[in-house]
């Protein structure tokens, strides 16, 4: 429903049950000492911050990740209490922010580090945070000389309180990485002994996403930060087989029109798709402003009455067409299922992402704001 009248019927379900399920297998991966801090980041992964981090706070966890100072001031205004990591730093004139409304910052730079002190102690007030080192990733955070050079001021810096030290892994979801990876987690411990020879001893450190979870797991760690494997989405292809997740986002479309064409039609913009026997065509209300990819013309798929379906011509912004010829029982008001899954079949995230050759990360991103998402749980 929109505010007063129904909406058009193209949604997203979201299975809060399969994000449960997910969160306990990655939770399989910890070691007793490690917990889980859910990355909950652009608006959960295309799923729904809010919803998202309700169910998994319900479900034990008490950390949360978001990449912007807007998206945590999003969660605590609905009432989020939880722990809740800003990834993406500290901006001139957020300071004040992080401190009304209890964020963790993580300090991507002695600026930041040194604007973030300065409000703390103007504010007369101790705020805790998370470093960030740059152990191979070549993004954010110290460099390892960058530390060293920083250490005697973050050393005599009143009011803050580091907490935790952290970094991030560059090719965790390559299973040959290890050179790499190993480097990366080496260095996360030198600059750990950096701290400690400064006599700062952070009681959490994190280096590992869900790749880094499943296949590059170390003692050492306190925190572990999983997205993409919360919401069912594979953190790189060789890892199906350690991996039982469930799809949490199912993308539906119900047929708006049916018509029957006869051979020799041409269908959609440019009339890339020409019939080739008279055939039965299903339009659905979704296109590529709701992230149906454009990539999907001539090529994309639906499951609709338990079988897949092809789509017929080019996808427009807002409808596609599908070719329903041998599905006679098919009518008007037919939902359809283009990510996900229904009657036993799927079209996986990870399906999305080989076709389009990206990740299934993005796919779950694209998926548009014009697009209501409904919450399903059998588990309250
Ligand atoms: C700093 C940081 N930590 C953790 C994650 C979660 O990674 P993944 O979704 O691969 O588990 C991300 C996501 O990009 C990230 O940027």
């Amino acid at each position: 429903m929109t505010d007063e009248f129904p909406a058009r019927p193209t949604w997203a379900d979201i299975d809060l049950d399969a994000l449960e399920h997910n969160l306990r297998q990655a939770q399989q991966f910890c070691l007793p000492q490690q917990r889980v801090l859910a990355v909950v980041k652009a608006d959960a992964y295309g799923h729904g911050a809010l919803p998202v981090t309700r169910r998994l706070l319900a479900a034990g966890v008490e950390d949360f990740a978001v990449a912007t100072l807007e998206e945590a001031l999003a969660l605590r205004r609905a009432g989020i209490e939880a722990a809740l990591m800003v990834l993406g730093g500290c901006y001139p004139g957020q300071e004040a922010a992080f401190i009304q409304y209890r964020l963790l910052p993580v300090l991507l730079d002695p600026d930041a580090t040194l604007r973030l002190a300065a409000e703390a102690q103007r504010q007369k007030t101790i705020l805790p945070v998370h470093l960030k080192i740059d152990s191979g990733m070549g993004r954010v955070g110290f460099l390892p000389e960058q530390l060293r050079e920083f250490l005697p001021t973050l050393q005599q810096l009143a009011g803050l309180e580091i907490v935790g030290l952290m970094s991030h892994l560059a090719c965790a979801d390559d299973l040959d990485s290890k050179l790499i990876t190993d480097l990366q987690h080496e260095q996360l411990g030198a600059a750990r002994q950096m701290l400690a020879a400064a006599e700062i001893y952070p009681a959490e450190l994190h280096i590992s996403n869900s790749a880094g979870l499943v296949a590059w797991q170390s003692a050492d760690c306190t925190l572990i930060r999983p997205g993409i494997m919360l919401y069912g989405g594979l953190p790189g292809a060789d890892f199906a087989e350690r991996l039982d997740l469930r799809p949490v986002m199912h993308l539906r479309s119900c047929i708006a029109q049916l018509r029957q064409l006869p051979a020799g039609s041409g269908i959609s913009y440019g009339h890339h798709f020409t019939t080739e026997r008279e055939t039965r065509v299903a339009v659905l209300p979704i296109g590529y402003a709701d992230g149906y990819n454009r990539l999907f013309s001539n090529c994309g798929r639906a499951i609709l009455h338990g079988q897949q379906v092809p789509v017929l011509g080019r996808v427009c912004m807002d409808w596609i067409m599908l070719d329903v010829t041998d599905l006679p029982q098919v009518a008007v008001g037919d939902c359809a299922t283009l990510l996900g899954q229904a009657d036993g079949l799927s079209i996986l995230g990870d399906d999305w992402a080989a076709q389009l050759e990206t990740i299934a990360y993005e796919v779950f991103c694209r998926i548009g704001s014009r697009v209501p998402r409904r919450y399903l749980a059998e588990q309250a």
